[in-house]
């Protein structure tokens, strides 16, 4: 069984995408094989600064590489190592229905905010679709903001099968991470670059001290019984403490005399240790940023092969050759 999935470079990892999408991805290296990619063909559709998206790419795989993704068992390369997926891609776009990227919420939404759509950013999910079929994927596990990409994938797949009378594609499975719960930030609502309320996997002690400080909470004194269902802090000590540390703080919460302040630093505290090792690990990679490099380059090869097979059958199927 073959697993896909990408992500787009888009910043600074905060623990939302850890728990959302990194964490997920490295253990999806024990269940396949394990196909995993940087999207920076697709950060182009919005991210016009080239010096910014090359450092972003690097950082993305120095990232998952110290999070525990293991290149013996996964590859982990960039979209744009495998140039045959935009050939695909126009393939693709020939088939494609306008209509059917006209419905694509995640482009609506973005013109809706005001954003001016280039080309790219319409025909996104063809590329997205040219990356998954060119590898034959079994399995994309992805998150509930990408179930309709996934979904044009599958519609354009068997549309290409129809036409032309033959298998070449698989249908890709999707399997929506419904397990992964949303991430609260620092304000309650989901964390996210965009609001301005994330907490950095990587970021200094100081900075994340400062962070988690800034947790919002209602105003109840220290002798006061405190309610841990519906406090944020709790929310996050969770994804971090053992059952019985977070038994622990909630006990204390329903005795009171605990304060937001101390349930702060224990937060604090867990999170600071939960990414000890992976912090330690990132610096040794960070001392020799060549074998990043070399990861990227050994998987991109491996990659290319498969798509170069796909392509030829492509080709050899639509009348290119
Ligand atoms: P952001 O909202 O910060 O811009 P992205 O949209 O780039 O994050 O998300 C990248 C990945 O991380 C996606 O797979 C998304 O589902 C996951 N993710 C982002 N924020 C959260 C969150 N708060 N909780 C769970 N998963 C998240
Ligand atoms: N669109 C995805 C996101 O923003 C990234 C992506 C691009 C992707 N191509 C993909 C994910 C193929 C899974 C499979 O999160």
């Amino acid at each position: 069984m073959r697993i896909l999935s990408g992500i787009q470079p888009s910043g600074t990892l905060h623990i939302g995408n850890y728990f959302g999408m990194m964490k997920p991805s490295v253990e999806m290296q024990n269940n396949g094989e394990a196909f995993f990619f940087i999207a920076d063909y697709h950060s182009l559709t919005t991210l016009p600064d080239p010096s910014e998206l090359r450092k972003r790419v690097f950082n993305v795989a120095l990232d998952f590489l110290a999070c525990g993704l293991d290149p013996a068992k996964a590859l982990i390369f960039r979209q744009s190592d495998v140039p045959e997926v935009t050939e695909l891609a126009w393939i693709l776009n020939c088939i494609t229905p306008i209509g059917l990227l006209e419905r694509a919420h995640s482009y609506k939404d973005k013109v809706a905010k005001g954003f001016s759509p280039n080309t790219g950013l319409f025909a996104y999910p063809v590329l997205m679709a040219a990356d998954i079929l060119i590898y034959k994927s079994h399995v994309v596990p992805v998150g509930k903001d990408q179930k309709q990409h996934l979904e044009i994938t599958r519609d354009i797949a068997i549309k290409f099968n129809q036409q032309y009378g033959k298998d070449v594609f698989v249908i890709p499975e999707e399997r929506i991470r419904e397990e992964v719960a949303v991430v609260p930030g620092l304000d309650g609502q989901k964390m996210s670059k965009s609001y301005n309320n994330t907490i950095e996997i990587f970021g200094k002690e100081k900075e994340i001290r400062s962070k988690v400080m800034k947790v919002v909470t209602d105003s109840k004194g220290l002798e006061d019984i405190k309610d841990p269902s519906t406090c944020n802090i709790v929310a996050l000590y969770k994804l971090f403490a053992s059952p019985e540390q977070v038994k622990e703080m909630e006990d204390k919460y329903r005795a009171g005399n605990y304060g937001y302040g101390h349930a702060k630093q224990a937060l604090f505290e867990v999170i600071w240790e939960y990414f000890a090792p992976y912090r330690k690990r990132r610096e040794e990679l960070l001392a020799d940023p060549s074998y990043i490099e070399s990861v990227l380059k050994t998987s991109a090869e491996k990659a290319r092969a498969v798509a170069a097979k796909t392509m030829d059958e492509v080709r050899q199927t639509v009348g290119l050759r």
